[in-house]
């Protein structure tokens, strides 16, 4: 690993809150099925830990949205490159993400899933930056850790598709971007 990289956020750490999002979502969905849809690619090491803990009747599908524009900020215009396998119309969803910033990708994904009208739909992200918030009113229902305003990777976070194997959060370096 690159010495030059922060951590923000270690592994244990990471591990410990995860553990008490599973308590949160066991409780809510108590009795209930619940389809877990994955934002990939970032969302999958998240949502691989999450899913073992959970003690419902579980599906998981997967979502992929690209947002176009500069590396380290997305550009406001999101499209869903591969979508569901399965239709979600009656079901509870939960939209797992990695990270909420400017809220774009939660927004545009929610809309589109909403049309297939669920039972429910919320949100888990592992990161929000609340700062960046650019689309008022996009509150995940799970959040494992607010982050300042700083760009991070590892834990399924990359910066041009790298350092996303990282087991820990951490900040990338002005010299490294
Ligand atoms: P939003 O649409 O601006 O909320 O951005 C959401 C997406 O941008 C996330 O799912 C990430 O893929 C990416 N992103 C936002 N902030 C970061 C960051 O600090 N590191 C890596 N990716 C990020
Ligand atoms: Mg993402």
């Amino acid at each position: 690993m690159d010495d030059r990289i922060k951590v923000l956020i270690s592994e244990d750490e990471i591990k410990s809150r995860v553990a008490e999002l599973a308590v949160a979502i066991n409780a809510d969905y108590r009795g209930k099925a619940l389809k877990l849809i994955c934002v990939l690619s970032g969302a999958v090491l998240f949502m691989a830990d999450l899913v073992k803990r959970l003690e419902m009747d579980v599906q998981i599908d997967f979502i992929h949205a690209s947002s176009y524009g500069a590396e380290t900020k997305s550009s406001g215009i999101v499209k869903i490159t591969h979508d569901l396998k399965t239709p979600i119309t009656g079901e509870h969803v939960l939209l797992v993400e990695d990270i909420v910033d400017s809220g774009n990708s939660i927004h545009r994904l929610k809309k589109h899933l909403l049309e297939q009208k669920p039972d429910s739909l919320k949100v888990c992200t592992m990161l929000d930056k609340p700062e960046r918030r650019e689309i008022p009113g996009i509150t995940p229902e799970y959040i494992g850790f607010s982050i300042p305003n700083e760009f991070v990777i590892g834990y399924g976070l990359d910066y041009n598709q790298r350092y996303r194997h990282l087991p820990f959060v951490g900040v990338l370096p002005k010299e490294l971007i």
